[in-house]
């Protein structure tokens, strides 16, 4: 029984609803579905498949390897449980790369129809005639869409409102200022010789923020430069990132420098 109002329904278009249904169906996902924040329906494409043996693909005009999806059961499907708020997604390697930006504007959508595609793709006209978004979650190809479905449906659903327990978590973490996290440490102080920051055992809230500041750009800086330009700067993190740089600044040597003889 629900326990309050669904916030965002999603319905996935498949071959393999199974796929679909056991990954949402645990965890986190799985208990906001109970309390009914959010709903996420397999939808069978084979049962709006053509003839005695519901085909839903064939053979490519013009020739070429692997099957395409035909258009009438895909836009059968999707005209099934859409309506005008919808927002239709093709799940496609030759989509828009999906990203936490992405992520937070489908979270405050009411509704998400997500299409799996199979075989070689999907008919061009279904993008044409359904008006769809095509998004891809990286550069390399799936069997299928159901996998990239679940992803989406994961980094989407964890951002509205009511599903993960502590409101602040999705906000604090990865890519969410548009910078990697800071390391994290629980538990024991000493792991096999490997000790925790001090600053972090200090219980000095101000100084663990900073700290973490500062690690945070350090890491981005090291391990995805890329997404410096496109992080939120304020004048607290330039100020940081100087510190970062300075840090990085290697010590001149002697007999280099002005005040070498
Ligand atoms: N289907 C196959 N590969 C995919 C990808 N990289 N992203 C989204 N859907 C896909």
């Amino acid at each position: 029984m629900a326990e309050r109002a669904c916030r965002l329904r999603i319905h996935v278009i498949t071959l393999f609803p199974e796929i679909v249904r056991v990954g949402v169906s645990c965890s986190i996902l799985g208990r906001a579905r109970e309390a009914g924040i959010i709903e996420v329906e397999p939808v069978d494409l084979r049962s709006f498949g053509e003839g005695p043996h519901l085909v839903v693909d064939d053979y490519p005009y013009g020739g070429g390897p692997g099957m395409v999806m035909k258009p009438g059961p895909v836009c059968r499907a999707v005209r099934a449980v859409y309506n005008e708020d919808s927002r239709i997604i093709l799940l496609t390697p030759q989509g828009r790369r999906f990203d936490q930006q992405w992520a937070e504007e489908m979270s405050r959508e009411s509704h998400l129809v997500l299409v799996c595609g199979r075989y070689e793709g999907f008919d061009e006209r279904i993008r044409e005639v359904l008006d769809a978004e095509e998004l891809s979650v990286g550069d390399y190809v799936l069997t299928g869409g159901e996998v990239a479905a679940l992803v989406v449906i994961e980094a989407v659903c964890r951002l509205v409102p009511g599903v993960v327990g502590d409101p602040r978590a999705p906000r604090e973490d990865s890519f969410a200022r548009g910078l990697l996290e800071a390391p994290r440490y629980t538990r024991p102080a000493d792991f096999e010789g490997h000790g925790v920051p001090e600053v972090l055992l200090s219980g000095h809230h101000e100084r663990v923020r900073r700290w973490r500041l500062r690690r945070s750009l350090l890491r981005t800086l090291q391990r995805r430069p890329d997404l410096l330009a496109g992080a939120h700067w304020d004048a607290e993190m330039r100020r940081e990132m100087r510190m970062v740089l300075e840090e990085l600044r290697p010590e001149p040597k002697r007999g280099d420098g002005a005040g070498a003889r």
